[in-house]
Protein backbone atom coordinates (compact mmCIF):
# COMPACT_ATOMS: atom_id res chain seq x y z
CA UNK A 1 0.00 0.00 0.00
CA UNK A 2 1.56 3.35 -0.64
CA UNK A 3 2.07 5.74 1.84
CA UNK A 4 1.39 9.28 0.45
CA UNK A 5 3.55 11.66 1.72
CA UNK A 6 5.08 9.69 4.86
CA UNK A 7 3.94 10.74 8.59
CA UNK A 8 7.71 10.86 9.11
CA UNK A 9 10.09 8.56 10.71
CA UNK A 10 10.28 9.08 14.29
CA UNK A 11 7.38 6.22 14.44
CA UNK A 12 9.84 3.89 13.21
CA UNK A 13 13.03 4.99 15.79
CA UNK A 14 12.81 2.70 18.49
CA UNK A 15 13.21 4.51 21.71
CA UNK A 16 16.99 4.29 23.52
CA UNK A 17 17.97 1.61 20.98
CA UNK A 18 21.72 1.36 20.60
CA UNK A 19 23.37 1.89 17.05
CA UNK A 20 23.36 -1.75 15.45
CA UNK A 21 19.47 -1.73 16.87
CA UNK A 22 18.69 1.43 15.21
CA UNK A 23 20.57 -0.26 11.78
CA UNK A 24 18.02 -3.27 12.30
CA UNK A 25 14.60 -1.33 12.68
CA UNK A 26 15.71 0.80 9.35
CA UNK A 27 14.70 -1.62 7.36
CA UNK A 28 11.53 -1.37 8.21
CA UNK A 29 10.84 2.35 7.87
CA UNK A 30 8.18 3.19 6.16
CA UNK A 31 8.26 7.35 7.23
CA UNK A 32 8.22 8.71 3.67
CA UNK A 33 7.37 7.75 0.12
CA UNK A 34 10.62 6.86 -0.72
CA UNK A 35 10.34 3.56 1.04
CA UNK A 36 7.72 2.77 -2.09
CA UNK A 37 10.31 2.93 -4.46
CA UNK A 38 11.08 -0.57 -5.98
CA UNK A 39 14.27 -2.29 -5.56
CA UNK A 40 16.16 -0.20 -2.71
CA UNK A 41 17.04 -0.34 1.32
CA UNK A 42 17.72 2.38 3.66
CA UNK A 43 21.09 2.76 4.07
CA UNK A 44 22.18 3.63 7.76
CA UNK A 45 25.03 4.88 9.23
CA UNK A 46 28.49 2.90 10.03
CA UNK A 47 31.94 3.34 11.68
CA UNK A 48 32.59 3.01 15.47
CA UNK A 49 30.04 3.78 17.95
CA UNK A 50 32.59 6.33 19.35
CA UNK A 51 33.60 8.52 16.63
CA UNK A 52 34.56 12.35 17.33
CA UNK A 53 33.88 13.25 13.57
CA UNK A 54 30.56 11.94 11.89
CA UNK A 55 30.24 13.03 7.92
CA UNK A 56 26.69 14.09 6.86
CA UNK A 57 25.93 13.25 2.90
CA UNK A 58 22.77 13.67 1.22
CA UNK A 59 21.30 10.21 0.61
CA UNK A 60 22.71 6.79 -0.93
CA UNK A 61 23.53 6.64 -4.55
CA UNK A 62 23.08 3.81 -6.97
CA UNK A 63 26.59 1.90 -6.03
CA UNK A 64 25.25 2.69 -2.21
CA UNK A 65 21.79 1.24 -2.12
CA UNK A 66 23.15 -2.17 -4.10
CA UNK A 67 26.04 -2.47 -1.54
CA UNK A 68 23.97 -0.98 1.62
CA UNK A 69 26.80 1.44 2.42
CA UNK A 70 26.95 4.85 2.84
CA UNK A 71 30.21 6.84 0.10
CA UNK A 72 31.12 3.58 -1.32
CA UNK A 73 30.91 4.70 -5.06
CA UNK A 74 32.21 7.59 -7.27
CA UNK A 75 32.09 10.49 -4.71
CA UNK A 76 32.54 8.08 -1.94
CA UNK A 77 35.60 7.39 -3.61
CA UNK A 78 36.51 11.13 -3.87
CA UNK A 79 35.60 11.44 -0.11
CA UNK A 80 38.20 9.17 0.97
CA UNK A 81 40.88 10.80 -1.11
CA UNK A 82 39.83 14.20 0.89
CA UNK A 83 39.66 12.73 4.21
CA UNK A 84 43.65 10.81 3.73
CA UNK A 85 44.87 14.42 2.40
CA UNK A 86 42.95 16.08 5.67
CA UNK A 87 44.89 13.24 7.90
CA UNK A 88 41.16 12.33 8.84
CA UNK A 89 40.77 8.31 9.26
CA UNK A 90 37.70 7.03 7.25
CA UNK A 91 37.43 3.99 9.96
CA UNK A 92 37.41 6.42 12.79
CA UNK A 93 34.33 8.37 11.71
CA UNK A 94 30.54 7.80 10.99
CA UNK A 95 29.80 7.98 7.62
CA UNK A 96 25.89 8.85 7.14
CA UNK A 97 23.36 10.24 5.31
CA UNK A 98 20.70 12.67 5.79
CA UNK A 99 17.96 10.46 3.94
CA UNK A 100 18.75 6.92 3.85
CA UNK A 101 16.43 5.56 0.99
CA UNK A 102 17.74 5.98 -2.63
CA UNK A 103 15.94 8.58 -4.47
CA UNK A 104 16.16 7.95 -8.63
CA UNK A 105 14.43 8.28 -11.67
CA UNK A 106 14.60 4.92 -13.97
CA UNK A 107 13.98 6.56 -17.79
CA UNK A 108 17.64 7.04 -18.44
CA UNK A 109 19.93 5.19 -21.19
CA UNK A 110 19.39 1.14 -20.37
CA UNK A 111 17.32 1.94 -17.91
CA UNK A 112 20.05 3.33 -15.43
CA UNK A 113 18.48 5.09 -12.24
CA UNK A 114 19.24 8.45 -12.43
CA UNK A 115 19.96 10.64 -8.99
CA UNK A 116 16.97 12.84 -8.14
CA UNK A 117 17.82 15.33 -5.02
CA UNK A 118 15.51 14.60 -2.08
CA UNK A 119 12.79 17.17 -1.09
CA UNK A 120 12.57 19.35 1.78
CA UNK A 121 9.47 16.76 3.21
CA UNK A 122 12.39 14.01 2.49
CA UNK A 123 14.69 15.30 4.31
CA UNK A 124 11.73 16.10 7.63
CA UNK A 125 10.81 13.02 7.21
CA UNK A 126 14.20 11.32 7.43
CA UNK A 127 16.07 13.33 10.51
CA UNK A 128 14.52 11.46 12.94
CA UNK A 129 17.03 8.75 12.29
CA UNK A 130 20.11 11.36 11.96
CA UNK A 131 19.20 12.61 15.39
CA UNK A 132 19.32 9.44 16.73
CA UNK A 133 22.68 8.39 15.36
CA UNK A 134 24.57 11.61 16.18
CA UNK A 135 22.50 11.29 19.40
CA UNK A 136 23.74 7.82 20.37
CA UNK A 137 27.26 8.91 18.92
CA UNK A 138 27.51 12.44 20.92
CA UNK A 139 30.39 13.23 17.65
CA UNK A 140 32.64 16.41 18.56
CA UNK A 141 32.36 17.89 15.11
CA UNK A 142 29.89 17.02 12.27
CA UNK A 143 30.82 17.80 8.83
CA UNK A 144 27.75 19.10 6.33
CA UNK A 145 28.56 17.61 2.80
CA UNK A 146 26.41 20.37 0.83
CA UNK A 147 22.92 21.37 0.53
CA UNK A 148 20.60 18.73 1.61
CA UNK A 149 22.93 17.71 4.82
CA UNK A 150 22.67 21.59 5.91
CA UNK A 151 18.92 21.65 5.44
CA UNK A 152 18.50 19.00 7.77
CA UNK A 153 21.25 19.96 10.24
CA UNK A 154 21.17 23.91 10.05
CA UNK A 155 17.43 24.73 8.09
CA UNK A 156 16.37 26.49 5.26
CA UNK A 157 18.63 29.49 6.18
CA UNK A 158 21.79 27.19 5.21
CA UNK A 159 23.91 28.17 2.19
CA UNK A 160 27.14 26.21 1.79
CA UNK A 161 29.05 29.07 0.16
CA UNK A 162 28.48 31.26 3.13
CA UNK A 163 28.96 28.99 5.57
CA UNK A 164 31.88 26.66 4.64
CA UNK A 165 35.27 26.09 6.31
CA UNK A 166 33.96 27.68 9.17
CA UNK A 167 33.58 26.30 12.98
CA UNK A 168 29.68 26.87 13.87
CA UNK A 169 27.65 25.97 16.76
CA UNK A 170 25.45 22.84 16.43
CA UNK A 171 22.13 22.59 18.36
CA UNK A 172 21.87 23.79 21.84
CA UNK A 173 23.12 21.06 23.64
CA UNK A 174 24.83 18.49 21.18
CA UNK A 175 28.36 20.12 22.34
CA UNK A 176 29.09 19.58 19.02
CA UNK A 177 30.36 22.07 16.55
CA UNK A 178 29.45 21.94 12.57
CA UNK A 179 31.79 22.70 9.41
CA UNK A 180 30.16 22.61 6.28
CA UNK A 181 31.61 22.22 2.82
CA UNK A 182 31.05 21.10 -0.60
CA UNK A 183 29.29 17.54 -1.33
CA UNK A 184 31.93 15.36 -3.08
CA UNK A 185 29.41 14.58 -5.91
CA UNK A 186 29.41 18.27 -6.73
CA UNK A 187 33.43 18.50 -7.58
CA UNK A 188 33.01 15.80 -9.12
CA UNK A 189 30.46 17.72 -11.46
CA UNK A 190 32.79 20.54 -11.40
CA UNK A 191 34.18 21.72 -15.03
CA UNK A 192 38.06 20.18 -15.12
CA UNK A 193 39.77 23.53 -15.41
CA UNK A 194 38.26 24.49 -11.84
CA UNK A 195 38.30 20.77 -10.47
CA UNK A 196 41.60 20.92 -9.03
CA UNK A 197 40.65 24.16 -7.00
CA UNK A 198 37.49 22.71 -6.18
CA UNK A 199 39.12 19.87 -4.32
CA UNK A 200 41.40 21.55 -2.62
CA UNK A 201 38.45 23.84 -1.16
CA UNK A 202 37.42 20.80 -0.03
CA UNK A 203 40.35 19.42 1.55
CA UNK A 204 40.63 22.55 3.92
CA UNK A 205 37.22 22.74 5.05
CA UNK A 206 37.61 19.30 5.77
CA UNK A 207 41.12 19.95 7.82
CA UNK A 208 38.71 22.86 9.72
CA UNK A 209 36.71 19.99 11.10
CA UNK A 210 40.01 17.51 12.39
CA UNK A 211 41.28 20.57 13.64
CA UNK A 212 38.92 20.41 16.75
CA UNK A 213 40.11 16.97 17.47
CA UNK A 214 43.40 17.89 18.26
N1 LIG B 1 26.24 10.73 -2.06
C1 LIG B 1 25.82 10.89 -0.79
O1 LIG B 1 25.38 11.96 -0.39
N2 LIG B 1 25.87 9.87 0.02
C2 LIG B 1 26.33 8.68 -0.33
O2 LIG B 1 26.33 7.79 0.51
C3 LIG B 1 26.79 8.53 -1.66
C4 LIG B 1 26.73 9.56 -2.49
FE1 LIG C 1 12.27 6.17 6.29
FE2 LIG C 1 14.16 7.90 5.62
FE3 LIG C 1 13.65 5.84 4.02
FE4 LIG C 1 11.92 7.86 4.18
S1 LIG C 1 14.03 7.93 3.39
S2 LIG C 1 11.42 5.65 4.27
S3 LIG C 1 12.09 8.41 6.35
S4 LIG C 1 14.47 5.71 6.11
Amino acid sequence: MANPGGTGAAAFVPAGAALPDLATAIAGCRGCDLADLDGTRAVFGEGPAGARLALVGEQPGDVEDRRGRPFVGPAGKLLDRGLVEAGIERDQVWVTNAVKHFRFRSDGPGSRRIHVTPDARHVTACRPWLAAELNRIRPAVVVILGATAGQSLVGPSFRVTRMRGRLLDGPPGSGARLVATLHPSAILRTPPDARDEAYAGFVRDLAVAASVLI
